[in-house]
């Protein structure tokens, strides 16, 4: 019998059971899939603790990235066949070792991608392309704040930034991350344990600022983070792995200089097939030309999860991790 990771209730690590899961049968427009790796993500702990609902209830698997393998297709699902590599970016079900997905969801993995590269890139590298290239337009001369720099978006994002043109300063909270970040497209790291970013920002930039702030990290890093723009500057809030940030008047941002502020996500800029297909697209490139090298830091075994969540939330993964299925 296929296994999968399932949660039956909101909680930590221990809710994570793994479980006879039989994955069922493709249906119109649907294919069955048979993982050879996944991806861990922040998303996947906030499902897991409750923090954002289960989107169909539980028992809930939860997991939004892998790759694999097709077993079969179903009606009308005319470009893929048994035996395609395939990999996607979702918000549920891929801690499992099969699964049946919409078939409007996956991409095929070009040769020179491994199934592992695959399964730790989709979602964070999905994610670095729309905030670089469509949340903001970052563009060469553009100076970009990125915090928590050494993490899974982070790593992918600062050698895409470079990649772009920007200089590219980021935050970390050990002297190991910060190295790493360097050596990963970041010119400027701050130890934001022991720093004060704002002022080490404006030291870096002599008072000019960013254009834009990507900030992931929320609660904590919030609104100091409006302290390191440009008038005019964007500020991108696109998760919270120290909790939510607090509700905030809109006039902080005409006193912080006329900003502009936004919440996005992955699943709504990726909502259209076409949309998919070129932020995948334009993934691969970066990943193939050798411009964004992914690499995987942490590797586990499906049943246990659980760590894998406890390493996570406790700030002691660096860049992608997988787990084996
Ligand atoms: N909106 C979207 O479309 C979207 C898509 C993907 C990811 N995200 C968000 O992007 C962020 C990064 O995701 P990821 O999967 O790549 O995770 P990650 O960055 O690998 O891990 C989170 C990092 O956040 C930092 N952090 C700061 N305060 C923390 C705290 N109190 N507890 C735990 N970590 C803390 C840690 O780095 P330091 O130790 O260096 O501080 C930690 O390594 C998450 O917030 C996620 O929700 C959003």
């Amino acid at each position: 019998m296929s296994k999968a990771i399932r949660i039956h209730a909101h909680g930590g690590p221990e809710v994570l059971t793994y479980e006879d899961a039989d994955p069922g049968q493709p249906g119109a427009g649907q294919i069955l899939i048979r993982h050879t790796a996944i991806g861990l993500n922040f998303i996947d702990v906030y499902h897991r603790s409750g923090l954002y609902p289960p989107p169909g209830g539980f028992p809930l698997v939860p997991g939004g990235e892998a790759a694999g393998v097709v077993l079969g297709v179903g009606k009308g699902v005319e470009w893929l066949k048994p035996g395609d590599r395939i990999a996607y970016a979702v918000t549920t079900g891929a801690y499992a070792q099969e699964r049946v997905i919409d078939a409007s969801r996956v991409v095929k993995v070009p040769d020179g991608i491994s199934d592992e590269q695959a399964a730790a890139m989709m979602l964070k590298g999905m994610t670095a392309e729309y905030l670089l290239r469509r949340t903001f337009k970052v563009k060469a001369g553009d100076t970009i704040l990125f915090h928590a720099a050494a993490g899974g978006v982070g790593l992918i994002l600062g050698q895409w930034a470079r990649y772009l043109g920007a200089t590219v300063i980021g935050t970390a909270s050990s002297s190991d991350k910060i190295e790493l970040a360097k050596e990963h497209g970041f010119d400027h790291v701050i130890n934001y344990k022991e720093q004060d970013f704002v002022a080490g920002v404006a030291a870096i930039t002599d008072g000019r600022k960013c254009d834009v702030v990507y900030d992931s990290v929320g609660n904590d890093t919030f609104p100091a983070s409006l302290d390191c723009l440009r008038p005019l500057g964007m500020f991108v809030s696109f998760g919270q792995s120290s909790g939510p940030i607090p509700p905030f008047s809109m006039s902080l941002l005409a006193q912080k200089g006329s900003l502009f502020a936004t919440r996005p996500t992955l699943f709504v800029y990726n909502a259209k097939r076409e949309d998919l297909e070129a932020s995948a697209a334009a993934l691969f490139e970066v990943v193939l030309s050798g411009a964004v090298k992914i690499k995987i830091n942490q590797r586990y075994a499906l049943k246990d999860v659980g760590r894998a969540h406890s390493d996570l939330e406790g700030r002691r993964t660096t860049g992608t991790t997988i787990l084996i299925p």
